[in-house]
């Protein structure tokens, strides 16, 4: 389970001299607290943000445009989402610098009020992605709990970091009705995923498109999660970078992996495909997959599946990819094609 950071109140470094009160209505607001919908809309004059345990309403979305942001600290609370057919993303951070440290406050998203085993290929229209992070900022220590499908949505702008979350969908590995519930999906640069752990039935970490990230997530399901798993009719791969077949201005270089703990047990282990939606198939030329390591602490991967451990399926893949701090076991035999020059050296697969 997550390792959680100590609790430091951030707000003595955030609260404003400018605080005290005017009658000319100039003055910005010490704390503004979000307790519900009217509360979030507008935060622009307001010092401090904090989130409050409340409700959110059938129909609503939040958007947090604020730089600093926190949870309410000293008790386990919640924004609890009630069951919605909203689109997604139900929770949204969108403001450059900001600072939120959720002071381990949880997301609830009602999953299993949605999950169908169909994801979001049918059934149940489920709201996706849960959460979603655009501007930049450092974001740390939250949980999200059962998102309906897709959980965090990486989109920044400008460098980020995203520590000690926990995206527990672990209860979605009932008779695999969690479908789609991946983890992280980033399409980003300049994004550090550390120190993060996810229960889930889809991608633990995906990378859509994005260069210089730097991950060091601990994705995992419990053994007993595997004999479910073979029930089900979704993926369900470790670690994968997936960019269409068809793209021709995705480039997804420098990503680098450090003590990174996965296990599958479905699909591959670890995946690289140019072939998306395909995991292996014909795949495309015009986009560029470059400069992919493995470095210092070594990241273990384990997959139970009936697919290879490791495969790489690659039109355009370049660069010298040191992969000697990867160890990567089960499933079949890794299956690597690496079209373009890129050169693998090390690594245990
Ligand atoms: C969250 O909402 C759901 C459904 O609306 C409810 O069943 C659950 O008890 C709520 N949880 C909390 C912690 O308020």
């Amino acid at each position: 389970m997550q390792s959680l950071v100590a609790f430091v109140t951030l707000a003595a470094l955030f609260s404003s001299s400018l605080a005290s009160p005017t009658k000319t209505g100039t003055a910005k607001r010490a704390t503004c607290t979000v307790d519900s919908v009217a509360s979030a809309a507008d935060l622009s004059d307001c010092t401090d943000v904090e989130i409050a345990a409340w409700s959110v309403p059938s129909g609503d979305v939040i958007k947090i445009q604020s730089h600093h942001v926190q949870a309410a600290s000293g008790a386990v609370g919640s924004v609890n989402f009630t069951f919605t057919d909203a689109s997604g993303p139900l929770w949204e951070f969108d403001t450059d610098n900001v600072d939120f440290n959720g002071n381990g406050f949880s997301f609830l998203g009602n999953g299993p009020l949605y999950w169908d085993g169909l994801g979001t290929d049918g059934g149940v229209p489920k709201p996706h992605p849960f959460v979603k992070f655009e501007g930049s900022g450092t974001f740390t220590n939250f949980i999200i709990k059962d998102s309906p499908a897709q959980a965090i949505s990486i989109g920044t702008t400008a460098a980020s970091t995203f520590t000690d979350i926990l995206v527990d969908n672990l209860d979605g590995t009932t008779d695999g009705l969690g479908a789609n519930t991946d983890g992280f999906d980033v399409s980003a640069s300049d994004v550090t995923i550390s120190g993060n752990t996810v229960f889930n039935q889809d991608d633990c970490l995906a990378i859509n498109s994005g260069t210089n990230i730097l991950s060091k997530t601990t994705c995992a399901l419990a053994d007993t999660c595997y004999y479910l798993w073979q029930h089900c009719v979704e993926s369900m791969y470790g670690m994968r970078i997936k960019v269409d077949s068809d793209a021709t201005d995705a480039t997804v270089s420098g990503i680098t992996y450090i003590g990174n703990s996965i296990s599958a047990n479905d699909k591959y282990g670890y995946l690289i495909s140019q072939s998306y939606s395909e995991d292996f198939g014909t795949p495309g030329t015009g986009s560029l997959v470059e400069d992919i390591t493995f470095s210092g602490a070594t990241t273990t991967v384990t997959t139970t599946g009936s697919f290879p451990v490791v495969g790489v399926d690659c039109g355009n893949c370049q660069g010298t990819w040191d992969w000697g701090s990867l160890d990567a076991t089960g499933g079949e035999a890794a299956d690597i094609i690496l079209t373009g020059g890129a050169k693998i050296s090390g690594g245990t697969f």
